[in-house]
């Protein structure tokens, strides 16, 4: 038995498949592009687990996904492969079209032909998930219930309105041909692996390197926070015991402003790494320009995969944040290597000009 999972290079798809690994015996088909968010060396202590087979390859590209499909006959594909960072698909947001529509289109093409060829006891126990956010039901205002399963979607940057469209195509999947799909709408991961252009590793990676932590506007837009791991035990569970054709929201129940989490790492670091000059890192906060169309705040009712399925996150927001700065503390090579070029090319579009002249030094 195998499962195959698209963009498992990336954050949230290798604690996937580092996690699956140590649960299970089961073989992981890894598909993912390496684009500059993918990254092997996550995936480093795989190298000699015959268990985990990596393609280069892009899940638009029918050939060989379906070449993928015939060899290895997975029970379930997992897709995570996305472009994710909003601020990206904000200065170019044609690539998210391409791989986030387009490509999740061409891929249920192809896993489709596949499902049909299949036994009925196979295509009855197939399973598509495809991994998507809580950002395809727009802004709450501050004093909004959560997002339930059935919130409007209410898509506001171009990324989530390139999610908000694979997760109709999805539905479309299952409506109309019957492909037994399942979605998970999820709020804010941190943790390892997490690229350094979303707010938490920056912010860990410019505190220890003498950096502005850059805090788009005012800081008090909302996110529900939760550890990778976590959304890792919700997907898993979903894929066992998730009913096809339904939608499941997982969150934290962790909701913070910006400008706490930015308070929060800037304490756990003093306490585990103090600045050499003895004054909090605090001190490196930058309010910059806020992001075109910023969303308020997302929270996620997570009451339906509670009851449904029972599951509930393990950290909390102050230990998961321990943890995640532990983690950067003690893999700093890793954050060096996956700083380079696209993406140092892509700090100084967002950032440089900005606040050039405010770095603490
Ligand atoms: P990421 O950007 O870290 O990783 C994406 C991975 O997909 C990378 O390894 C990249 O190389 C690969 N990829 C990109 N385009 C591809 C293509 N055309 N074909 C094959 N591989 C391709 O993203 P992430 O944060 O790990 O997010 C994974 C999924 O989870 C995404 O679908 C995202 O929308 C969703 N999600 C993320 C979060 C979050 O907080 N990070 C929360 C909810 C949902
Ligand atoms: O809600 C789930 C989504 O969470 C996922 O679907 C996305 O793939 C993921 O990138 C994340 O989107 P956000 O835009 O919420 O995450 P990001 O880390 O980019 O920003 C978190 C908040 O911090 C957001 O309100 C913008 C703000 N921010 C971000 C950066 C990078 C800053 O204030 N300064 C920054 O430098």
């Amino acid at each position: 038995m195998s499962i195959l999972i698209t963009g498992g290079a990336g954050f949230i798809g290798c604690n996937f498949v580092l996690d699956w690994l140590k649960k299970n015996e089961e073989r992981v088909i890894n598909i993912d592009a390496l684009t500059y968010a993918g990254n092997l060396m996550s995936l480093n202590e795989l190298k000699n687990d015959k268990r985990h087979i990596f393609v280069q390859g892009d899940i638009g590209d029918s050939d060989k996904v379906a070449t993928i499909l015939a060899k290895y006959k997975p029970r379930a594909v997992i897709n995570f492969a996305a472009e994710s960072h909003v601020d990206r698909s904000i200065i170019g947001p044609e690539q998210f079209i391409q791989t986030n529509v387009l490509g999740t289109f061409l891929l249920l093409e192809t896993v489709k032909t596949y499902w049909e060829q299949l036994s009925e006891l196979e295509k009855s126990e197939f399973r598509f998930l495809h991994v998507s956010t809580d950002e395809v039901y727009g802004s709450l205002e501050t004093s909004d219930p959560g997002f339930t399963e059935h919130h409007r979607y209410k898509p506001n940057s171009p990324y989530s309105a390139s999610k908000a469209a694979s997760d109709h195509l999805v539905r479309a999947y299952h409506h109309t041909y019957g492909l037994p799909v399942l979605t998970t709408n999820c709020s804010n991961n941190y943790g390892p692996f997490h690229f350094p252009e979303k707010l938490i590793p920056l912010v860990i990676y410019n505190a220890l390197n003498k950096k502005a932590l850059p805090i788009y506007g005012n800081g008090q837009q909302i996110r529900d926070w939760l550890y990778v791991k976590d959304h890792c035990n919700a997907i898993r569970l979903v894929l066992s015991k998730g009913k096809p054709g339904e939608t499941y929201n997982v969150g934290g129940s962790s909701e913070k402003t910006n400008l706490d989490v930015v308070k929060t790492l800037c304490k756990v670091l003093d306490g585990v790494s103090p600045r050499e000059d003895g004054e909090s890192y605090s001190q490196q906060i930058t309010f910059v320009r806020d992001r075109p169309g910023h969303d308020h705040r997302y929270a996620i009712d997570a009451g339906k995969i509670a009851k449904q399925l029972g599951w509930q996150p393990i950290e909390s927001f102050e230990s998961g944040i321990r943890k995640t700065v532990l983690w950067y503390l003690e893999n700093q090579p890793w954050v060096e290597a996956v700083i380079s070029g696209n993406y140092r090319d892509w700090v100084s579009t967002q950032y440089d000009k900005q606040y050039e002249n405010s770095y603490y030094r």
